[in-house]
């Protein structure tokens, strides 16, 4: 590895599917990195890598100029920039960048974001398109929003992880799309999930099926490769069901909270949220079709 001393020391903060690829994108580039997760072991890889473990999210900030976090839900981001003791809100350096990479809603972010102000910091909400290959690959995409100066200081850090880094506008804009993508995909793999139910029904042979309905100009290109997976069976987690029930939960919760109507979103959690009580939380989003299997 080689690692310049001039880099912009980092921390990443939750080290799961993601998260882990992301601080490995940025240890392989040279950087320094420190990071942190809940469960302490999943920092090895990444220690015998050439990163440096802190041993709470506050000790991460410490020594960091951007501040990554990378983990489930409001809950969880709440743990780990929060917690008065151990938070990395307490750790953060004045004028320093925090990123909140995690797939929350905009509430979330305006309440970090004021906290973070106070920290004399700025945050920045940068959710990702793209799965556990694109982290991988440095291919994920940044739904970047924040104040634009913030951006472009931060956006270097981006690209060694994504492949393009979109400013979508002020504060909360990068969360707002984020569920709107995520709930406009899980919507359609429902939709499409449940209507492979009529080919078979009809008597169609399904793989044939899945594919001349995945080939029609109707089926969005994503829905497309999800088309794929269901006709091969292949359910091997990438975007896994239990995170697509929280995204469209997040996107319905933030469309009511806004006085909207959000049928779809609801009816789609639902489909995920049972999936999750059949025990199919844990595969990839195209293992929805199972639910539709004829009882
Ligand atoms: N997977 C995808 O395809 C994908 C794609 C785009 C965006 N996202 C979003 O990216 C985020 C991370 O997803 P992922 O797939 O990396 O999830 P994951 O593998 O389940 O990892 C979740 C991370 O959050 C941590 N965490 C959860 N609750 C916590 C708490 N209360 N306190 C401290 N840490 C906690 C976990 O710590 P432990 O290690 O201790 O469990 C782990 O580091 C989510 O917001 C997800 O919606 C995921």
């Amino acid at each position: 590895m080689n690692r310049t001393p001039d880099t912009t020391p980092l921390a990443v903060i939750g080290l799961g599917a993601m998260g882990a690829r992301m601080a490995r994108r940025l240890i392989d580039a040279g950087q320094r990195v420190t990071v942190y997760d809940r469960t302490p072991e999943r920092a090895a890889p990444l220690v015998e890598a050439g990163a440096a473990a802190a041993p709470t999210p506050r000790d991460a900030a410490a020594g960091a100029d951007v501040v990554i976090s990378m983990v489930t839900d409001d809950a969880a981001s709440r743990a780990v920039w929060d917690d008065p003791a151990r938070g990395a809100l307490g750790g953060l350096r004045p004028g320093a960048i925090a990123i909140e990479s995690s797939t929350v809603t905009p509430a979330r972010i305006a309440a970090l974001a004021s906290a973070v102000g106070e920290r004399r910091a700025t945050l920045l909400d940068a959710p990702v398109a793209g799965s556990r290959p694109q982290a991988e690959a440095g291919a994920l995409i940044h739904l970047v929003g924040g104040p634009a100066a913030a951006f472009e200081a931060a956006r270097p850090i981006l690209g060694l992880m994504g492949q393009r880094a979109l400013h979508v506008g002020p504060s909360g804009s990068g969360a707002a799309y984020k569920l709107a993508v995520n709930a406009l995909f899980a919507i359609q793999v429902a939709a499409f999930a449940e209507v492979i139910g009529l080919l078979e029904g009809a008597g169609l042979d399904r793989a044939q099926g899945i594919e001349r309905l995945a080939g029609l100009p109707i089926t969005s290109p994503a829905v497309a490769g999800v088309a794929q997976l269901i006709a091969a069976e292949r359910f091997e987690p990438q975007f896994p069901i239990a995170l697509v029930a929280k995204d469209l939960r997040y996107a319905r919760d933030t469309l009511e909270a806004d006085g909207r109507d959000a049928p779809l979103s609801e009816a789609a959690a639902a489909i995920y949220r049972r999936a999750c009580h059949r025990g199919l939380g844990g595969l990839n989003i195209a293992g929805v079709a199972r639910l539709f299997a004829p009882g």
